[in-house]
């Protein structure tokens, strides 16, 4: 009986279901869902007081990309990996002079547009990782969470117009 495995690994008899190529996608795609709920929760903390609207889409956000990581978090722990992935903050740094509204629009603005690029990224991996799955449970997976970032980035986009209005 194997008794030495390392901590985190799979076991020598286990036979991963998905190839090790989709394991090492999944674990970053677990950053790149915790870098999201960085960036969201930020710009809400920025934006609460100024444009609270825009704020809330965010807080709502970050909370799905927090169901995001805990299920490919659960997905990755099923697969047989139980190891944490290295965890590295990109944070894009805005900052906001709540003395000036046409600032304060036009930095809420490119949040807008970041956001909407990396959830249309985030989408098109998903479906990307979805096609390359061999197990139900993985590719039901990540097609809901495509499906999911691709709804982000049309609420961020009718926000980004409805700011253009403002
Ligand atoms: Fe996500």
């Amino acid at each position: 009986m194997e008794r030495n495995n390392r901590k985190g690994a799979p076991s020598q008899n286990q036979t991963l279901r998905e190839s090790p190529a989709l394991i090492r996608e999944l674990t970053r795609a677990m950053v790149d869902e915790i870098n999201a709920i960085t960036q969201y929760t930020y710009g809400q903390i920025l934006l609460q007081k100024t444009l609270p609207v825009v704020a809330d889409l965010f807080s709502s956000i970050a909370r799905t990309e927090m169901r995001h990581y805990h299920g490919l978090g659960g997905l990755l722990h099923d697969l047989g990996v139980s190891h944490a992935p290295n965890t590295a903050i990109r944070n894009t740094a805005y900052t906001v002079d709540t003395e000036s509204d046409p600032q304060q629009l036009s930095v809420a603005r490119r949040m807008l547009n970041d956001r909407i690029r990396d959830e249309k990224n985030a989408s098109e991996t998903y479906r990307r990782l979805a096609e390359s799955a061999v197990t139900e449970q993985t590719r039901g997976l990540l097609t809901s969470l495509s499906g999911d970032e691709a709804g982000h980035a049309a609420a961020l986009a009718a926000m980004e117009k409805r700011l253009a209005f403002s």
